[in-house]
């Protein structure tokens, strides 16, 4: 049976308590009929337990949009790996480009946090992408190359099964400018390369950047592309169901 692809709601930091049940009791019934895929949305940490409450028994996952890299501690405003395993989240997000711009995660700190995810039992989505800058310097490969060999150092191979890496072009992130299909497609495919020559692992691939109902199919049907992630598009509920039923 081939694998079920994944589409994945980053709502960075959108939404209210109130407003995420809201979503979920609306979203849930529009997608009932959707086992084909895993369905994982990530609300802030606020709404966590409440989104993990409402999607019981169902075929939605809930993830977090991040998780401190330490166990415990002096950390004032954090939230550890631990806890959100605690409440039953099943995935978390490390590397994400605005996280790296806006809190400065590095390779290095992006590494730590994987590591701390897994130990925990979460499933990482990691996010790698270039700028335009390197894009028009021809360099994305050399720079998606390092961002994974750096980001998943040392963590053992056991764990690697419960990486799924999203490939998210920073300059289409929320800019309506998606990427064509096919360079999407050929970045994913050297991803899967890099994994197996570096790690001898395989995972999924997703892409992320500007995803929306009316290019959702292209990217879903490319030969490498194994999933979504989805920003903008996934706040309203009619529009992220349309991007889900784009992958049946
Ligand atoms: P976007 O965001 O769909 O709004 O471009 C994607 C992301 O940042 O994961």
């Amino acid at each position: 049976m081939p694998m079920k692809k994944i589409i994945a709601a980053n709502w960075k930091m959108n939404k209210t308590v109130s407003e995420t049940k809201d979503f979920l009791r609306d979203f849930k019934d529009k997608i009932r009929n959707a086992d084909n895929c895993e369905i994982i949305v990530f609300p802030p940490f606020i709404s966590l337990l409440d989104a993990v409450r409402e999607c019981e028994n169902t075929n939605i996952k809930i993830g977090a949009q991040n998780c401190h890299c330490e166990s415990s501690g002096a950390f004032t405003g954090e939230v550890s790996a631990e806890m959100v395993r605690d409440i039953a989240v099943d995935y978390v997000i490390c590397g994400h480009s605005e996280r790296r711009k806006y809190f400065f995660e590095t390779d290095e700190i992006v590494n730590k946090k994987i590591h701390k995810a897994l130990e925990n039992n979460l499933k990482v989505i990691f996010c790698v992408g270039e700028s335009l800058e390197i894009r028009e310097n021809g360099k994305v490969n050399e720079w998606i190359e390092g961002q994974i060999k750096n980001g998943l150092k040392d963590i053992p191979k056991e764990n690697l099964k419960n990486i799924t890496v999203a490939y998210e072009p920073i300059w289409a992130i929320g800019t309506g400018k998606a990427i064509n299909t096919e360079s999407a497609d050929g970045v994913a495919e050297f991803i899967k390369k890099c994994l197996a020559d570096n790690f001898g692992a395989k995972a999924a691939v997703l892409y992320g950047g500007s995803v929306k109902p009316s290019n959702a199919s292209d990217f879903i049907n490319s030969e490498n592309i194994d999933g979504l992630l989805v920003g903008g598009a996934s706040l309203d509920a009619e529009s992220f169901a349309e991007i889900v039923f784009a992958a049946r």
